[in-house]
């Protein structure tokens, strides 16, 4: 468990990034923050692992304050992906990937077999191992990052907008990897994006900020889904201008689902048995 108590975050300029922010992360759980630009995200997280200290209040994991003990003993027990994938660009996949491992004091074949293996984890071709960083696509080098995050086997993964450059298909992709593996390691996963769509996605708890990480709405997907707060979140989930709201729409190839923007969402199906099978009522998802 994570817990910030009264935090503020005041930089050196006078920009006050976090303002009394106070939260519970509960263990082997997603919970994601969303907010806009700018709402205090990348502060928040660099708290959890030292990489920016507070001004006043306190980040505790399981009781302990990150501000107790050796910092650089704390990162390497965290695991931090970043939004750019963070790799070193003159080391191969392979070294990117070991490089916690050897600072961990793991033997060089010992942290590449492990490499080896999270190649696997998160679903990275063998020959790609001793590729350089620039000779990946986006989406591969990210898939480096994760593995990168997850080589020391932490109990807690910090994620800032691990997939925020790359392209819709390969982030629906890596959102269904990140949700196949949360399924088989149950971290403790905090993961940022200004994305609602991720962030619903994703997250068993969702923490949605204003700035200077205000708090306006925490609590589960449905239930943000079904009571938004106030005007705020029904504006950021989409709820005001009916996002949600599907219709359906006659095409000459049968009844396809279409969204409020018109965009597609599936086809549907013949019998209204099928239908229920394969896509379950929800509050939230209007039919007209
Ligand atoms: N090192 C810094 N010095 C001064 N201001 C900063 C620094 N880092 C972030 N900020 C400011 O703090 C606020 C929150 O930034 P950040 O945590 O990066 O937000 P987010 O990740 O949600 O976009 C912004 O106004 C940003 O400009
Ligand atoms: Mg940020």
């Amino acid at each position: 468990m994570i817990e910030f108590r009264s935090v503020t975050k005041t930089f050196p300029d006078g920009t006050r990034a976090v303002d009394d922010f106070s939260l519970v992360i509960p263990a082997r759980q997603t919970t994601v923050l969303v907010g806009s630009s700018g709402s205090g995200k990348t502060t928040l997280l660099r708290m959890i692992n030292r990489m920016v200290e507070p001004t006043s209040g306190a980040v505790e994991i399981d009781g302990v304050s990150v501000l107790d003990g050796d910092p650089v003993a704390l990162r390497r027990r965290i695991g931090y992906v970043m939004q750019n994938s963070g790799l070193l660009p003159h080391f191969s996949v392979i070294d990117n990937i070991a490089t916690v491992l050897r600072l961990n004091g793991v033997a060089r074949r010992e942290a590449h077999e492990r490499a080896r293996e999270l190649l696997d984890t998160v679903g990275l071709d063998q020959a790609l191992a001793e590729r350089y960083p620039s000779q990946l696509s986006g989406g591969q080098q990210q898939r480096v990052g994760v593995a990168r995050g997850l080589a020391a086997d932490p109990n807690i993964l910090l994620m800032d907008e691990p997939f925020g450059a790359v392209d819709p298909i390969v982030r629906t992709e890596l959102q269904q990897e990140l949700l196949r593996l949360q399924r088989e390691l149950g971290k403790t996963v905090v993961f940022v994006t200004h994305d609602i769509d991720e962030a619903l996605l994703l997250g068993d708890r969702i923490v949605i900020l204003d700035r200077a990480a205000r708090i306006v709405q925490q609590g589960t997907p449905d239930e943000i889904l079904t009571a938004p707060a106030d005007e705020f979140v029904a504006a950021f989930i989409g709820a005001d201008r009916g996002r949600r709201a599907l219709h359906l729409k006659q095409t000459p190839h049968g009844t396809v689902v279409v969204d409020a923007d018109g965009r597609a969402q599936g086809t549907l199906v013949q019998s209204p048995a099928d239908l229920l099978d394969a896509h379950p009522p929800r509050a939230t998802d209007e039919v007209d």
